[in-house]
């Protein structure tokens, strides 16, 4: 995996921890609706400072931001104990600069449907394709790829990584794929399933709907993808054969990018697969910590036969869909 090659972009965080600390003081932790609703009033003028990525690039890492070991506490054992005051500053940060970018949401089914998620090892969790896994490699995929209002722009905030794992991250623009491959992977063939972080949808009796795999979006090629939850058996030889080589040049042009505390990757989700390399978690309160938020962009158009799609009975929670 190539290292070292994610364009990383320096900020002030200054501004940034100021409105934070305005935030918090009046409406104390990040998931207080009423913050929520101050939300892009207070991201007003940030979007030079934390753009979205380049095009081409599909993602980068903001740095200047640092967490205070110390003050953080313990990592927590399971996303549902993460203590809403104690990183209150970086949930809020983080709802800024999506803010800055789009519109932050989260989801009825996921983390009691707070915006910003905690991502942490959780016991009994190590082998699942989910972020609470640890033992196995989290295979590349698009995040939510079963759902049609996933998110546009990923971000993930680095509270502690004190193993150095490596987040890893391909961009379909970089894969070498031809025209009959691209052509064979734009049909809707396959289903993508909902993966095990929506029990609820993953109960779902609704016909699952086939969806195309690849199309071409305002800024290049565009992707939906989640082969641990795509069942390609039920796909043709061509179409196998195709998905095969889509996976494979995937994983020869993705990047690993070790994330330090304080930095925030921020990730194209439509031209950009993620995954995670494997590590021994440590359940000592001292594990590998991440925030999570996902982000829309309004003016971000996809394939016009997502609109009809259920989404397994799955909701997106947008608190600013009404304005
Ligand atoms: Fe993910």
């Amino acid at each position: 995996m190539g290292l070292n090659v994610t364009p990383v972009r320096e900020i002030r965080p200054d501004t940034l921890l100021d409105r934070a600390n305005a935030l918090i003081s009046t409406y104390k932790t990040a998931s207080n609706p009423e913050l929520i609703q101050q939300l892009p009033q207070a991201a007003a003028g940030l979007g030079d400072l934390c753009p979205p990525p380049d095009p081409a690039a599909g993602l980068h890492v903001l740095r200047g931001l640092t967490a205070d070991d110390t003050g953080l506490g313990a990592t927590p054992p399971s996303w549902s104990d993460a203590s809403p005051t104690r990183t209150a500053e970086w949930d809020v940060v983080m709802l800024l600069l999506a803010s800055a970018m789009g519109r932050p949401f989260g989801w009825e089914g996921q983390q009691d449907g707070r915006l910003v998620h905690d991502i942490v090892p959780s016991r009994g969790h190590e082998h699942e394709q989910t972020g609470a896994s640890s033992t196995v490699t989290l295979a590349a995929h698009n995040e939510d790829a079963f759902h049609h209002r996933r998110a546009n722009l990923m971000l993930l905030g680095c509270l502690r990584n004190p193993d150095r794992v490596a987040t890893s991250a391909a961009s379909v623009r970089h894969a070498g794929l031809d025209d009959a491959d691209v052509e064979v992977l734009s049909a809707p063939v396959l289903p993508i399933l909902p993966d095990d972080a929506y029990d609820d949808a993953r109960d779902s009796s609704l016909e699952p709907p086939r969806v195309p795999t690849l199309w071409h979006g305002e800024d290049g090629l565009c992707l939906r993808f989640d082969p641990a939850y795509t069942p390609l058996e039920q796909a043709g030889a061509d179409y196998r054969a195709a998905y095969g080589r889509l996976c494979r040049e995937l994983d020869r042009v993705k990047v690993g990018v070790r994330l330090e505390p304080g930095d925030v990757l921020v990730i194209d989700n439509d031209a950009v697969v993620h995954g995670r390399e494997p590590f021994r978690a440590r359940y000592d309160g001292t594990d590998r910590w991440l925030k999570r938020v996902s982000v829309r962009l309004p003016g971000r158009d996809r394939p016009s036969a997502e609109t009809a799609e259920h989404g397994y009975g799955q909701q997106p929670i947008d608190p600013y869909e009404e304005r």
